[in-house]
């Protein structure tokens, strides 16, 4: 038997109403803000819960849609977003709908390139003014991923997991940070057939 596609997706509208609306509006241009699929975003809404991660980033927030299915599943673990966007009009919109759904105090957009982002966020946790990270959605420059991984696995907890999105759709650019994650002993992962293909990486200790 096989599962059609309207059993993929169709039961996959559960959130409220507004929620809803809203991201249906923003599936209508998911191609001009190079957003996740409906059942990419639904994984990674799961995988913070299951994990109960509490301190989120998002590296490459677009117009927030994904980060509205992050935010969706902090409000159950009770935990806080920092979503990094360097484009200020999409940085601008996705601001609108955070305002429109959440409290603002459970998400800090950063506007900038996410390398100059990172240094600084490390430098507010080596100064105690914040905590490491336990959950990272890498999903901006595919050229960058690499070095996004140095400076992530600065900021992220032991235990904790990164999840990086067009691992099979932009093979060849990502293939030096899937080289070396699979390289790298202190992280368990593995590639998700899953939307434009994602990886999951679990950081050890
Ligand atoms: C694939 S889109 C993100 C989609 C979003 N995660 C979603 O699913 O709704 C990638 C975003 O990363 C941004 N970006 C690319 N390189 C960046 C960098 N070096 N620093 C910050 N943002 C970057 C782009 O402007 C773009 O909006």
């Amino acid at each position: 038997m096989q599962l059609s596609q309207d059993v993929k997706t169709v039961n996959l509208k559960y959130f409220d109403e507004k929620t809803e609306n809203i991201l249906s509006e923003l599936e209508k241009t998911k191609e001009q803000f190079w957003n996740l699929d409906r059942q990419s975003a639904n994984f990674l809404n799961s995988l913070i819960k299951i994990n109960n991660s509490k301190n989120v980033l998002e590296i490459g927030t677009s117009n927030g849609y994904s980060g509205i299915w992050i935010l969706k599943a902090l409000i159950e673990t009770k935990g806080r977003l920092t979503t990094i966007e360097y484009w200020e009009k999409r940085q601008r919109i996705a601001r609108s709908y955070f305002e429109a759904l959440f409290d603002c105090d459970i998400v800090t957009p950063k506007i900038g390139s996410a390398i100059v982002v990172m240094e600084d966020l490390e430098k507010e946790i080596q100064n105690k003014k914040r905590e490491l990270f336990d959950f990272v959605f890498i999903d901006a420059n595919k050229k960058e991923y690499l070095d996004y991984f140095k400076l992530v696995d600065r900021i992220l907890k032991p235990k904790g997991i990164i999840l990086a999105d067009n691992i099979l759709s932009h093979y060849e650019k990502v293939l030096p940070y899937v080289n070396s994650l699979f390289e790298n002993e202190n992280y368990q992962s593995q590639i998700l057939p899953l939307g434009a293909g994602m990886m999951l990486s679990y950081k050890e200790k």
